[in-house]
C-alpha cells in the first residue's frame, strides 16, 4: 500500500486533533507537525519550520521555508489548520510548485477572510443570510453614523469590520447610543480602524446558532458533523468571547430536515456561486448558521476546521481523514463515502484562570494517568519541561468523550475533566446544556 507524509501546520488542539486522526490512518507514512504541541509530540515529529533569518518580512518567506521542507522530506501532503495562512495565499503559493494542500486558495478563502466579499456572494446568489448594507472608503465609519442616525429604524443591528479581527470587529448595538459607542470604539482601535476601511451593518438575526461542517473538492461535497461551540466564557454564554470553551455533536437544532435545507440553500448553492466566480472551493467548509423560524441562515463562513468542533468532529468521524483529504486534493470526493458515528460527542476545554484576559502560565497538569482509554484529551496550549506538563496558553486542554445520548456524552466527558487538575483552572460546567434542554 503506498504511504503518505503528511505535514501539518499549527498548534492548538484543533491541529492534535487532525494529527491523532490521521496517525489512525494505514495510509500514513511520516506525520510531521510545525510547529505542534506535546500532544501532537507523541504522534510524528514536531518540526519548527522558521522563515530565514535575513528574508523580507510577509508571509512569502515562511512559504519558502515550507516549500523547501516539503521537497527534503517528500511531503505528500500539506494540511493548513488555522484561517491565517489560508488567506495570506499558501495555497497558491505551495500548489504552484507542485505540492498538494488541503485547504482552499487566497480567493476562496475570502468567504471568511472578508465579510464583505462573503455578503456581497451571498446576497448576489440569494443564499440565506442577514440583510446587510456596505460602507466603504476612508469616510466608511462618517456615512455608517449619518445612516444610523437619520434613517436605520429597526434595532438591533449587527456592525462588522472586514477582515480578520480575531472575534473583536463584531458589535451588537441595541440603540443609536449604543452604536455610535461602538463606532468610537472601532475608531480607537488601531487594528479595528484598518478593518473599518469596509464596514458592514446588518439586520439582527433571531434564532439559535449551530455550524456545520462539509468537506468538499469544489464540485462535491460530504456533510461531516453539525455542532454547536460555546463562545463565551461565562455559564450561560455570559461574559467575554472567547476562541471556544467547548463545543458537541450532532447538534439537536439540526436535525434531519434541517440538514437538508441546509445543503440544499447554503452549501450547494455557495459552491456553486464560488465555481461560477472561479474561485472553486476545496477543503473544508464551516458554516456558521443561524437557525431562525425562516430556516437556516449564514451568520459567517469559516475556511477550516473550528476549534474546538474539530474536536468532536474528528472522533466522531469513522472514514480515513487522510483518505478524504487525499480525494479532496485529487478532486476525488466523487468517489468516497463518509462515515461517522452514531453516538453523540462532547468537548470541554480546560482554561487557564483569567483567560480570555491576562492569566498565568507555567502551571504544573495532573491526572492525565488517570483519564479513561475511552476519553480523549487534546493539547492546545501546553508545554513539556524535565518530564512534567505544564499550562501555556489560555485554552489548555481540550477534553473529549462520547455516549450513545447526548445526555451520556455530556456526563462522560466531565468525568474526566474532574481528574485533571492545575492550579486555577477554569471549564464550563454547561457545555451541551442547550442540545440537553432541546433534545428532551
Ligand atoms: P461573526 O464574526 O460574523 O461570526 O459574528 C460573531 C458573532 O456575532 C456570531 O457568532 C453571532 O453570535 C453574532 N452575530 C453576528 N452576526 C449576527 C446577526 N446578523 N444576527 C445575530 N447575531 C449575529
Ligand atoms: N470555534 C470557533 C471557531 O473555530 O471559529
Amino acid at each position: 500500500m503506498a504511504k503518505y507524509n503528511v505535514l501539518v501546520l499549527g498548534s492548538g488542539g484543533r491541529e492534535h486533533a487532525l494529527a491523532w486522526s490521521l496517525s489512525r490512518s494505514p495510509l500514513l507514512g511520516k506525520l510531521y507537525i510545525s510547529p505542534g504541541n506535546p500532544g501532537t509530540a507523541a504522534l510524528g515529529d514536531n518540526v519548527d519550520i522558521q522563515p530565514a533569518a535575513d528574508a523580507p518580512p510577509g508571509p512569502e518567506a515562511w512559504f519558502e521555508a515550507i516549500d523547501s521542507f516539503l521537497r527534503e522530506k517528500e511531503i505528500a501532503l500539506t494540511v493548513v489548520g488555522p484561517e491565517q495562512p489560508l488567506v495570506d495565499g499558501i495555497t497558491d503559493y505551495l500548489e504552484a510548485r507542485g505540492h498538494k494542500v488541503f485547504g482552499p486558495s487566497k480567493a476562496a478563502a475570502q468567504l471568511e477572510g472578508s465579510k464583505t466579499f462573503a455578503k456581497w456572494l451571498m446576497h448576489k446568489y440569494e443564499i440565506p443570510t442577514a440583510e446587510s448594507i456596505e460602507f466603504s472608503g476612508e469616510a466608511a465609519l462618517h456615512d455608517l453614523e449619518a445612516w444610523l442616525s437619520m434613517e436605520n429604524e429597526n434595532w438591533p443591528v449587527v456592525i462588522k469590520a472586514d477582515g480578520l479581527a480575531a472575534g473583536k470587529g463584531v458589535f451588537i448595538s441595541h440603540n443609536r447610543a449604543e452604536s455610535l459607542d461602538h463606532i468610537n470604539r472601532i475608531r480607537g482601535d488601531a487594528e479595528l480602524r484598518k478593518a473599518a476601511g469596509k464596514i458592514i451593518v446588518e439586520e439582527f438575526m433571531e434564532g439559535e446558532e449551530a455550524s456545520v461542517f462539509a468537506i468538499t473538492d469544489g464540485r462535491n461535497a460530504r456533510l461531516l458533523l453539525s455542532a454547536q461551540d460555546h463562545k463565551r466564557i461565562g455559564e450561560g454564554d455570559t461574559g467575554l468571547n472567547t476562541g471556544g470553551m467547548g463545543a458537541y455533536g450532532p447538534a439537536p437544532v439540526i436535525g434531519e430536515r434541517m440538514l437538508r435545507l441546509v445543503e440544499d440553500t447554503i452549501l450547494y448553492p455557495t459552491l456553486g456561486a464560488m465555481q461560477l466566480e472561479g474561485h472553486a472551493y476545496r477543503g473544508v467548509l464551516y458554516l456558521g448558521l443561524m437557525i431562525t423560524d425562516e430556516g437556516p441562515k449564514v451568520v459567517e463562513y469559516n475556511c477550516r476546521f473550528g476549534d474546538p468542533e474539530c474536536q468532536v468532529l474528528l472522533p466522531a468521524m469513522k472514514s480515513d481523514l487522510l483518505e478524504l483529504m487525499l480525494a479532496t486534493v485529487n478532486f476525488e470526493l466523487e468517489k468516497t463515502e463518509v462515515s461517522m458515528s452514531d453516538d453523540h460527542f462532547c468537548c470541554v476545554v480546560m482554561a487557564s484562570g483569567g483567560y480570555p484576559e491576562a492569566y498565568a502560565k507555567g502551571m504544573e497538569i495532573s491526572g492525565l494517568d488517570k483519564v479513561s482509554g475511552e476519553a480523549l484529551v487534546f493539547h492546545s496550549g501546553t508545554r513539556s519541561s524535565d518530564g512534567k506538563l505544564l499550562t501555556n496558553g489560555g485554552r489548555v486542554l481540550s477534553v473529549v468523550a462520547h455516549g450513545a445520548d447526548l445526555k451520556s456524552a455530556i456526563d462522560n466527558c466531565y468525568r474526566e475533566v474532574d481528574k485533571i487538575s492545575f492550579e486555577n483552572a477554569y471549564h464550563r460546567r454547561d457545555i451541551g446544556a442547550k442540545g440537553l434542554k432541546r433534545s428532551g
